[in-house]
């Protein structure tokens, strides 16, 4: 992951490289640095943790590099802090990504006599450029990709150079270009204030900024044509507007979400046998709800696939597959080489995307955005619920049933009276934020709302929690179940709904402690859990998008009593763009 930026121009550096990393934070904050060349040398501010430790120092000079770090090799600390000198501090470099063969590169330059400063794999970058300097940072540089494997997008600058070179394979790189100043970053929310032009660079290009030029070569170093592409939004969706935090802000977008993604259309050519649904983490368990819809209502074959799994395990894809990526960054890496893994066989690409013209959005065959705005919080919410309303728009479609969408409305208002009883779930949590564990549990489409209300709590919490589809719990986990271990279950009046009580009443049999989202007027499920949540009633299918609000803000409200950072937790980052 890792965010980058670069600016050459005639302002002051400094503060621009800071600002636009704080923009780029969402990616990673273990570390955070800026390097800037004036009169013939580089000075460098590196610190531990967020970047806004490095605002104690002013660095003066008009062309700069920058990094807010997520650790990958070397635990974050001020010596891994990029940006990178070589030994002669010559040149500096940002990095994202991850260098595989950098074992072998650094044991080739410490015979050569190289020392290192880091335990990193992108310091060799440095090194390796240093040594194909002659006279021209350009040809330094497509000498040094030569002998990088891997995914990176890397800045460099020279001392006494009036240019950045920056290089992308496999991690995103944008170049913004503005009246005598130009600019390099991992993407456009660092550049937007300062300009609305960018250009996308693709992999296996090298982009050449001075002050007045940007030059795009490829990894050949034959010049390529650029397409510069107008952003249209601003910055403005991204303040907190009052709220305590970015999640809770969000988690109260939902209704608006839902009214704005309705209006997307749906219009898929239905020249496909099979879905695969591929992705990651919260837009995974989308996907898998996508699945039990699809095949439910349309009943087209749908496999669910985690896209780092995927990708390695020489999966059948043919020409009659429809491959469904879906990614609120639209750069997380294992879900971009999954796509390009289906196209090369031949397979038909679909995106549901959140970020406009991100790197899957561009390279699918078609792309439907979700229209959930920019997402700051680092564990998603809005994002999730966009996904599924559109999953639910495909699947009406796909199974020309679009009068269900005269449902919407109707759930809009029912998720508004769920988040105006946050307090209620604030107390619920109250009696629980001091717990270690949890299980959470649901049948059928309430189980990957299991897996998602699970990962909520895991990652802003801290707090273990493991999901199980409620029928599962007597093969193993119910094992766990104690005073200690307390239980969520999802048990709206749903065709499951007798089996999940059943499950629900073995957990209370064996002293365990349930907390029940269940549907308004259920009285019996009060008879056999400690606590009750109540959702207002709605058609089967629609239980995912009432019932993922109380999880969502469960999860906030124990993170909250936790006093934890819950728009950055902690080993975290926005944009999952290594392997
Ligand atoms: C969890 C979360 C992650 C992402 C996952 C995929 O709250 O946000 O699990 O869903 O990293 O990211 P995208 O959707 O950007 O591909």
């Amino acid at each position: 992951m890792c965010g980058i930026i670069g600016y050459i121009g005639e302002k002051e550096a400094n503060d621009i490289l800071i600002s636009g990393l704080e923009k780029l934070e969402y990616r990673g904050y273990d570390s955070a640095g800026v390097a800037i060349a004036h009169e013939s040398q580089i000075k460098i501010n590196k610190v531990k943790g967020r970047v806004e430790n490095l605002k104690s120092i002013t660095i003066i000079g008009n062309i700069g590099i920058a990094h807010t770090r997520w650790a990958t090799h070397g635990k974050p600390c001020q010596e891994n802090a990029h940006p990178f000198v070589d030994e002669t501090n010559n040149f500096a470099i940002v990095h994202n990504g991850i260098i595989e063969n950098y074992l072998e590169l650094k044991e080739e330059l410490s015979r050569e006599g190289v020392s290192f400063s880091s335990n990193t794999d992108s310091e060799i970058i440095v090194h390796l450029i240093a040594k194909n300097y002659h006279d021209n940072l350009k040809e330094a540089v497509l000498k040094t990709i030569k002998k990088l494997a891997g995914a990176y997008a890397f800045c460099v600058i020279k001392k006494d150079a009036s240019e950045i070179i920056g290089a992308r394979n496999g991690s995103p790189l944008v170049v913004g270009i503005a009246d005598s100043e130009n600019f390099l970053a991992s993407d456009v929310s660092a550049l937007i204030e300062h300009t609305k032009k960018v250009v996308y660079l693709n992999d296996f290009q090298i982009a050449e900024l001075k002050k007045d030029s940007c030059k795009v070569y490829n990894f050949d170093g034959v010049e390529e044509n650029y397409e510069i592409k107008e952003i249209n939004w601003t910055l403005e969706k991204a303040q907190k507007q009052g709220y305590k935090h970015f999640m809770l802000k969000e988690i109260f977008e939902q209704p608006d979400i839902i009214r704005e993604t309705m209006k997307v259309p749906i219009a898929i050519e239905k020249n496909f046998s099979r879905i695969i649904m591929v992705a990651c983490g919260t837009a995974s368990y989308a996907g898998l709800i996508g699945k039990y819809l699809i095949e439910k209502l349309a009943k087209i074959p749908v496999t669910y696939e985690i896209a780092s799994e995927f990708r390695y395990k020489e999966p059948l894809i043919s020409k009659e597959d429809l491959v469904v990526a879906i990614s609120q960054s639209g750069e997380t890496a294992d879900t971009l080489a999954a796509i390009r893994l289906a196209k090369e066989k031949g397979a038909k690409t679909l995106g549901i995307i959140n970020v406009i013209d991100s790197t899957i959005a561009r390279e699918v065959d078609k792309v439907i955005y979700t229209r959930a705005g920019p997402e700051i919080g680092v564990a998603s919410t809005k994002a999730f619920l966009s996904q599924l309303m559109i999953i639910y728009k495909l699947a009406f479609n796909l199974s020309d049933q679009e009068e269900l969408l005269e449902y919407i409305d109707d759930i809009i208002l029912k998720i508004k009276s769920i988040l105006s009883r946050s307090e209620e779930i604030k107390e619920l949590a109250h009696n629980y934020y001091l717990s270690h564990n949890f299980l959470y549990i649901g049948r059928n489409l309430s189980f990957p709302l299991a897996l998602e209300g699970a990962l909520k709590l895991k990652e802003i919490s801290y707090i273990h929690a493991e999901a199980y589809p409620a029928g599962e719990l007597k093969h193993g986990p119910i094992a766990l179940v104690s005073e200690e271990m307390p239980t969520l279950a999802i048990c709206p009046k749903d065709a499951v709904y007798p089996k999940t009580f059943s499950n629900i009443e073995e957990i209370k049999a064996r002293e365990g402690k349930v907390i029940s989202i269940a549907t308004e007027g259920d009285e019996d499920i009060k008879k056999i859990s400690d606590e009750v949540f109540y959702v207002p009633e709605v058609k089967e299918i629609f239980y995912p998008l009432i019932c993922c609000i109380p999880l969502q803000l469960f999860a906030y409200h124990i993170a909250d009593f936790k006093e934890c950072d819950i728009d950055k937790p902690r080993n975290l980052a926005k944009s999952v763009t290594v392997e």
